[in-house]
């Protein structure tokens, strides 16, 4: 299915719910969107069923989601399913395109790897400083392509990169990660406005992570004063 027609069925597709995965802390629901004879297999999560957390701001997961999506789009990382903000039956929330990931991938193994796909989720992650990439939110698919998952804690303004993805940490970076990075300054200085979804200090400190980024030139490497290991890693 070419991807407007994707991005069309779950804009305006009739949203049902079909089951809810059990090993997620927030209502994530597994729903499909359809319009006629076309459907398509989607997550649903509905802000209604955001469970609240200390350091981020009820109620906002499905935007930070949704910004997490517009980054990788805009970038051309192709690293976030297709992802909208819509209403359904449980409510306004998060639509994001179901990703069939290749069971004969052993992740286990595979989060550890020196894959160039997995690099570049190491560089979006810190751009969108993620404080929540498991094993179990890489999605490797049939085709080869790695997408990830569950961006909701992200972007906060204070650094809490969390992640399974340490196997670079301190290399450097080369001219063409530089370039992507250069790339998304400017994106977020004038191309790509969050503000609808970001509060401006959640802008201005990713722009901010961004420059250190390049200014450093290397891997992101762990923090000291923050766990940078998810728990659990799956
Ligand atoms: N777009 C997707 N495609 C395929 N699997 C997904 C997708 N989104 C989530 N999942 C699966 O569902 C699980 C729970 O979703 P997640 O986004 O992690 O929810 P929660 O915020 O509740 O932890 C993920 O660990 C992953 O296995
Ligand atoms: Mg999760």
């Amino acid at each position: 299915m070419a991807i407007d027609d994707k991005l069309a069925l779950l804009t305006t597709g009739d949203l049902t719910v079909t089951g809810r995965l059990i090993d997620a802390s927030n209502a994530t629901l597994y729903a499909s969107v359809s319009i006629s004879e076309q459907s398509l297999p989607c997550i649903y999560k509905p802000i209604a069923g955001e469970r609240p957390l200390w350091d981020f701001q009820d109620g906002t997961l499905a935007y930070r989601e949704y910004a997490a999506y517009l980054v990788s789009d805009a970038l051309e990382l192709n690293l976030v399913p297709l992802t909208v903000l819509r209403d359904g039956p449980y409510g306004f929330g998060m639509v994001q395109e179901w990703i069939d990931i290749d069971e004969a991938v052993d992740l286990s193994e595979y989060f550890s790897s020196d894959l160039p796909e997995l690099r570049a989720m190491a560089i979006f992650d810190a751009i969108i400083n993620n404080t929540d990439r498991k094993i179990g939110h890489l999605l490797p698919d049939q085709s080869g392509a790695l997408f990830g998952c569950d961006h909701g804690v992200t972007f906060h303004s204070q650094d809490k990169l969390r992640t399974v993805l340490w196997q670079w940490s301190g290399d450097r970076l080369t001219r063409a990660e530089i370039t992507l990075l250069e790339r998304a300054q400017r994106l977020l200085a004038d191309e790509l406005d969050l503000s609808a979804y970001l509060t401006h200090d959640e802008i201005a400190s990713t722009q901010t992570r961004i420059t250190r980024l390049i200014s450093t030139g290397v891997m992101p490497e762990p923090s000291r004063d923050w766990p940078a290991v998810p728990w659990p890693a799956f």
